[in-house]
């Protein structure tokens, strides 16, 4: 257990807040590194003013243990762990359980850990049947909710979490099933019969198998491609309390169970401005390239039309460079060169990068790229399809979601409910049909 937040520090430190009729002393919290925030849980209760936060940008919802992130500095942190660290020594699985449960697991941990996710890699013959109920273009992130929801269905002995191994269990479910589900939606989308989980591959080979293996020939990923998707989904695995998150602790808030909570994580994640900008990034470069655009015009573009943005660009708490993104630029650059691919998304990307580091309008605002602006050129390289890259991004995010989920659980946290400065009409009555 790492270090918690500490109320009244050094002999009861305070805020006073002064309001038009009063004034109101309000504790302050101070996190394991030193971050401040003012305690104003009895705000409404003692004067009747509530905050207003738009965006939630300046709002701490919840105390955690899991992952630390200093925007300013660029420095990213899961238990404790520099993201660099663990990017370069450990594995995906590995990091899941140092997520989820607190600690790096020790050898028999692991082993055990790893089984438990192979042993529940199958989906229920009743849940694979719900494939056949989509359209055939149906989008992947739509069915991996639906599916995450679903599996409720199948397990209902994990609706109500008693103790850490039924966690535990319902973690390796999760974590385990939504590999299996994303590749067999993505089978679903070309119309190729789905492949089955192979008990004696790792977590991302296994992944890799189920997408790309034929039932008459077995794909074998190179291992190149497994560090780089084992990589990816590292660098994804959680980044506190970010929408996706939040929106899984709000559901989970309610008593929801951990499959209704995630599959909601899912939808949260979907967005542009979100997980989906990794598409949307993919998207723009080929744009790009496809018309021509000169890059200097293209920028200004971005820097006067309110309706444009600069996908893979800008971040609510980095306010220097993503430190995942300095990993994936390096990343992108040796897979690209080890695969002898050519791709000029990427050469335009990091001609982008360069000029508008250099610009005024990116630096008065701080914009600089993020994790997903060198993501969807690593998925491309690897054979993910574009529709798909979201769908990675979840599978990497659900050790994350878990642990902010499970978290949550044990810390019995109240129901997430937020108020609002009503704007609309006062009373007004009604007015019949045919009076209106
Ligand atoms: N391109 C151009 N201008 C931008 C961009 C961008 N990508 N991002 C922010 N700005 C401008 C924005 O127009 C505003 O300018 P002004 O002050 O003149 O109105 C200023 O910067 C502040 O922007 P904001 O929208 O208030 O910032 P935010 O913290 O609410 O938004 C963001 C953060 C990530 C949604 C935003 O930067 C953005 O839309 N980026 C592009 C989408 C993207 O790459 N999303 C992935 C985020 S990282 C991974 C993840 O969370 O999944």
């Amino acid at each position: 257990m790492g270090k918690r937040a500490k109320t009244d520090p050094e002999g009861g430190m305070k805020a006073i807040l002064k309001l038009p009729d009063g004034k109101i002393e309000l504790p302050i919290l101070v996190g394991s590194e030193n971050e401040r925030a003012i305690d104003i849980t009895q705000l409404r209760s003692e004067t009747g003013y509530i905050t207003y936060d738009n965006g939630y940008g300046n709002t701490g919802s919840c105390r955690s243990e899991i992952t630390y992130i200093d925007g300013e500095q660029g420095i990213l942190r899961y238990r404790g762990y520099p993201i660099e660290e663990l990017a370069e020594k450990s594995r995906f699985v590995e990091v899941a359980w140092l997520l989820i449960s607190g600690e790096l697991p020790t050898k028999p941990q692991l082993q055990s850990f790893s089984e438990l996710l192979t042993r529940n890699a199958a989906l229920h013959e009743g849940l694979r049947h719900h494939f056949e109920g989509f359209p055939p273009d149906a989008h992947p992130m739509a069915m991996l909710s639906a599916m995450i929801n679903a599996c409720s269905c199948y397990h209902p002995e994990l609706l109500e979490m008693e103790d850490e191994s039924h966690v535990l269990e319902g973690s390796a479910k999760l974590l385990s099933k939504v590999r299996t589900i994303a590749a067999f939606s993505y089978r679903k989308s070309i119309g190729r019969p789905i492949i089955h989980p192979h008990p004696k591959l790792s977590y991302t080979r296994n992944f890799l198998h189920m997408m790309f293996s034929q039932p008459f020939e077995l794909y074998e990923a190179p291992d190149v491609v497994d560090r780089a998707l084992t990589l990816l989904l590292t660098l994804h695995a959680d980044h506190e309390q970010n929408c996706s998150t939040s929106t899984v602790r709000m559901v989970g808030s309610s008593g929801a169970n951990l499959f209704a909570s995630t599959a909601a994580g899912v939808c949260a994640l979907w967005g542009p401005l979100h997980g989906g900008a990794n598409l949307a990034v993919v998207n723009m470069l080929r744009k790009i390239n496809e018309s021509g655009i000169p890059l200097k015009e293209f920028i200004e573009k971005v820097k006067t039309d309110p309706n444009l943005r600069l996908m893979g660009f800008g971040h609510r708490v980095y306010k220097n460079y993503d430190p995942r993104a300095q990993i994936l630029k390096k990343t992108a650059d040796r897979l690209l060169n080890e695969l002898g691919i050519q791709n000029p998304l990427l050469n335009i990307a990091k001609e982008i990068e360069g000029m508008v580091l250099e610009d005024d309008y990116f630096i008065e605002r701080k914009l600089f790229p993020n994790v997903d602006f060198y993501s969807g050129i690593i998925l491309s390289a690897l054979n993910i399809p574009a529709n798909m890259f979201t769908v990675i991004f979840a599978i990497g995010r659900m050790p994350g979601w878990i642990a902010n989920w499970y978290e949550q659980f044990c810390q019995k946290a109240k129901i997430v409910r937020p108020r609002q400065i009503y704007t609309g009409y006062a009373t007004r009555h009604y007015i019949p049909l045919d009076q209106r």
